[in-house]
């Protein structure tokens, strides 16, 4: 019995012609003697129908004992359904009549219903994935990502990117977050890093002379978990040679336009608009900001500071900032609401939140007592808030302001529904600065990595003046998602020396983490810069999910376990022994 057919390849075309199906049983049903069985396969449902008036007792009798989930082939003859069109369904106009049926496996009862958008727990589905990936949605996002990564290689090959692949037992990375080790048996004591990207090999493949670079390839960060992050994610991973910013820029631009139109037909109008990243943070406090709203952050810093209430007077006059959002139609939210914005804002580490609601019957707000009403009217002046709408307003350091209102402005957008924008508003985030300072090493840290470029206007100055020189780094932002990121590199040994120098690495330190690409430059290297992509983020975004694990076939849990094959586990003492390990837990024990 030869395949002819998916469920949904079928047409009224076809019917009157012999078929082969073969996949699943979705639901069977009883019907005055008829039994309906709804077939199911990855490309969606078929109706087929045994009628003891045309099929053998035989065949009749194995119908009957259909149950859902067994894994069967019918043959029968395509026709019109003889019940109502089912407008639900892709193939709802016809059905197959049965003449033939092959049981190629039974099964027992999946412990959850195979049904679309089911609403059984994450961690059982999670702990049987495999029955959870039949479900129709999961199958589509599953179909959307690889037709995504086949789009993406199309492009880029087009474009003369060759796919290289680069090693995965490696040395530690530079991207900033915990490496995954793996121990070695030959070399004990000694670990290998999984790699948290392939930075420094392209880099390398760039001074081999190859030009244009590109691997969609798995990623390792031992790193907090989040909805939009798993401990190993794909990059699509791309490089140029003699590249700069807009070089970069323009290819990619060419292929999110590709991609969109392609997987869903949406039209990415170009050129993508471009913030500075001390632009996004002043507007939105966010260097991802969703552009599908508005509610933009106002910094009322200059006119607060005249006046004689000192938790904004003083902030201003320590160096901190005001700023406000106002929240359109939101002057009678109730105290619980507000306190619960309150703590909001404390999680991101503001001292407090002051609110202005503009009632029709009059102006309240928290902190009235302490300004003038002409004070108060100027505030409201100042954001132009009207009657009926509440301004929120934080004073701190200034990062702690941006930090804490823009995640406000994202989460009340949500809360409140305000995102209405059904499109893709993406941007270009720009002009990043070069360093950023670490608290808790007290130091200065690269922002995107060591090898990022200094912006031309800073080449003088960058390593005296580390706060404030920029970077010729750039994220490329989706809805408020980061959605990929990179930079043009630095190729000249000079400045790459005084880089480590500036980020506090000795010499002896920089040559033992990245002597081997240092010694590489020294042979002739090209300027190049480049850029990577978080596929699962991508995928996501094209498919209008908010939970990474939905995109991806295994996923892991938030603590970074796979519930199905129980991974990470422990290994046979003879394997520790071979590698040299004493394991010291508790648990163990
Ligand atoms: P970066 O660290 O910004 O850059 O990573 C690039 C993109 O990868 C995605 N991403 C993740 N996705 C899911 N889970 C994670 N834990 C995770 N971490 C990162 C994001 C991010 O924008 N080597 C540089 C690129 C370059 O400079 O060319 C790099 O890795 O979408």
């Amino acid at each position: 019995m030869q395949r002819t057919h998916r469920m949904t390849e079928v047409s009224p075309a076809d019917i009157g012609r012999e078929i082969v199906i073969k996949g699943w049983v979705h639901k069977k049903r009883n019907l005055g003697g008829l039994v309906f069985v709804d077939m199911r396969d990855r490309s969606g449902f078929l109706q087929v129908l045994f009628d003891p008036e045309t099929v053998s007792t035989a065949v009749y009798e194995r119908a009957q004992g259909l149950h859902n989930e067994y894994v069967v082939g019918i043959r029968g003859v395509l026709q019109k359904r003889g019940g109502a069109v089912n407008e639900q369904l892709e193939t709802g106009a016809v059905e197959l009549r049965a003449t033939d049926l092959i049981l190629y496996s039974v099964a027992e009862t999946p412990p959850f219903h195979i049904e679309e958008g089911s609403h059984t727990k994450e961690d059982l589905r999670l702990k049987y994935r495999y029955l959870d990936l039949r479900r129709p949605d999961l199958q589509r996002i599953l179909m959307m990502r690889s037709k995504v990564t086949h789009l993406v290689r199309e492009f880029l090959y087009k474009e003369g990117f060759l796919e290289i692949e680069t090693p995965v037992l490696t040395k530690s990375t530079p991207e900033g977050a915990r490496d995954y080790l793996v121990p070695s048996r030959i070399d004990n004591g000694k670990f290998y890093a999984l790699p948290q990207s392939p930075q420094l090999f392209k880099q390398l493949l760039m001074v081999s002379g190859f030009d244009r670079y590109l691997q969609i390839t798995k990623c390792f960060r031992d790193e907090d978990l989040r909805a939009d992050r798993q401990p190993e994610f794909t990059q699509i991973d791309m490089e140029m040679s003699f590249a700069d910013v807009d070089d970069v820029i323009g290819v990619n631009e060419r292929l999110l336009q590709y991609v969109f139109k392609e997987a869903v037909g949406y039209d990415v109008p170009l050129p993508i608009p471009r913030l500075t990243y001390a632009e996004a943070m002043r507007r939105f406090g966010s260097d991802k900001p969703d552009l599908r709203f508005g509610m933009e952050l106002i910094d009322i810093s200059k006119v607060v500071a005249e006046m004689d209430f000192g938790a904004f007077k003083d902030t201003v006059a320590d160096g901190g900032s005001v700023r406000a959002l106002v929240v359109s139609g939101q002057a009678d939210m109730g105290r619980k609401k507000v306190d619960k914005l309150v703590s909001f804002v404390r999680d991101y580490g503001a001292k407090g939140l002051f609110y202005i609601q503009l009632k029709e019957e009059g102006v309240k707000a928290s902190f009235a007592k302490f300004l003038t009403e002409a004070e108060m009217q100027q505030i409201i002046d100042t954001v132009g808030a009207k009657t009926g709408d509440m301004v929120l307003i934080i004073g701190d350091a200034d990062g702690v302001v941006c930090n804490a209102l823009g995640n406000l402005r994202v989460h009340l957008a949500k809360e409140l529904d305000l995102i209405t924008d059904t499109g893709y508003r993406f941007v270009w985030i720009t002009d990043f600065p070069l360093f950023e300072f670490s608290e808790e090493e007290n130091r200065y840290t690269a922002m995107h990595h060591p090898f990022t470029m200094v912006a031309d206007a800073d080449r003088a100055n960058f390593d005296v003046q580390k706060a404030d020189a920029k970077a010729k780094a750039y994220d490329i932002v989706l809805n408020g998602y980061e959605l990929g990121g990179g930079s043009v590199r630095i190729h000249e040994a000079d400045i790459q020396q005084r880089m480590f120098e500036a980020l506090g690495f000795s010499a002896t330190e920089a040559k033992e983490r990245f002597g081997f690409l240092l010694e590489a430059f020294r042979y002739g290297v090209p300027p190049h810069a480049g850029l990577a992509y978080g596929l699962d983020r991508l995928v996501m975004l094209l498919t209008g999910t908010d939970n990474i694990r939905d995109v991806i076939a295994f996923p892991k849990t938030k603590d970074a376990s796979c519930l199905m094959t129980n991974a990470p586990d422990i290994v046979d003492t003879k394997q520790l022994e071979e590698l040299g390990i004493t394991v010291n837990s508790e648990e163990e024990e």
